[in-house]
């Protein structure tokens, strides 16, 4: 990728990653580490880690992996712990661990529906209060991936609309909360990004070129777009911007066409 930022725009920052190992989430771990950042990343499989690591090491970048359940605080402080012991401390957390199934409002279970919502919203509160006290002695920032599913309404996915309508208004809310302590909270929204394994799965190339004449830009979105909005937000550029969910889709939502 044609690199359009500093590359030392994130020099001397460590960044805590959830969900870092693949996807969108992946992506933004990998182009925090290629623009300076010392990177600890963790998912519930530790196989799902393995492949980053390689990849910014073979870089000559620092990867800190280490396996946990967002949905267990414990763990996930556990997680933290083991960070601070490694790096000495974490400027930026992003919380990008995430669960994904289409499924019909009436054929799913409550616990079905409760635990995407345990993955995206109660795993990002616990990943946050698990590290407010490392991140109040950076003056660090969280970066919340979410979505723009809810913004409007979309069948098969009421439970990933509920867990990520719930983790824009904790972005909301500890932008306020945490903002005397010097902690910026954003969050980005991304469109229809087609290099994603969930967008290859459910496009069928009739969908994909039906979609795509409804993208007011004319064009799916790459993990890149989202890995250039997230450096801009996590950089200093951004250092009076906090309590945002940065959309970042091509203007699809406006047209109804989120896909996401
Ligand atoms: C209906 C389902 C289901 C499915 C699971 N469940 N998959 N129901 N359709 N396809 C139900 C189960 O039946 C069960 O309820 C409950 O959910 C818990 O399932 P488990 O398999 O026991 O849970 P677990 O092992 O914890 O994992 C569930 C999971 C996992 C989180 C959904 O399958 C997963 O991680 N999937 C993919 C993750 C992913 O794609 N992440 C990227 C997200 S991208 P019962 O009642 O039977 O006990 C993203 C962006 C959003 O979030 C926008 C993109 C469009």
């Amino acid at each position: 990728m044609k690199k359009l930022f500093a590359e030392n725009i994130l020099q001397g920052k460590v960044a805590f990653v959830t969900g870092g190992g693949t996807g969108i989430t992946g992506g933004v771990a990998r182009a925090f580490a290629e623009h300076g950042a010392k990177l600890a990343i963790t998912s519930r499989k530790e196989e799902n880690l393995a492949g980053m690591k390689a990849t910014v090491e073979g870089f000559g970048g620092e990867c800190f992996a280490v396996a946990a359940d967002v949905r267990d605080f414990d763990a996930v402080e556990a997680a933290i712990a083991k960070t601070v012991e490694h790096y000495g401390k974490i400027d930026i957390v992003v919380n990008g661990a995430a669960g994904n199934f289409l499924c019909a409002a009436e054929q799913l279970s409550a616990n079905g529906f409760g635990t995407v919502v345990d993955i995206d919203t109660k795993g990002t509160f616990n990943v946050c209060r698990a590290s407010f006290e490392e991140l109040k002695r950076s003056k660090g920032q969280i970066l919340n991936i979410s979505a723009t599913l809810h913004y409007l309404a979309t069948p098969m996915q009421i439970h990933v609309s509920a867990a990520k309508a719930g983790v824009d208004a904790i972005t909301r809310n500890l932008s306020v909360e945490w903002g005397r302590h010097g902690i910026r909270v954003n969050g980005i929204a991304p469109g229809p990004i087609e290099d994603t394994e969930g967008m290859k799965r459910l496009l069928m190339p009739e969908l994909k070129e039906k979609m795509m004449r409804k993208i007011p830009v004319g064009r799916f979105g790459r993990i890149a777009d989202i890995e250039n909005a997230a450096l801009f937000l996590a950089s200093d550029a951004a250092n009076y911007v906090t309590g945002v969910t940065l959309v970042v889709d091509g203007g699809s939502w406006l047209l109804g066409t989120s896909l996401t």
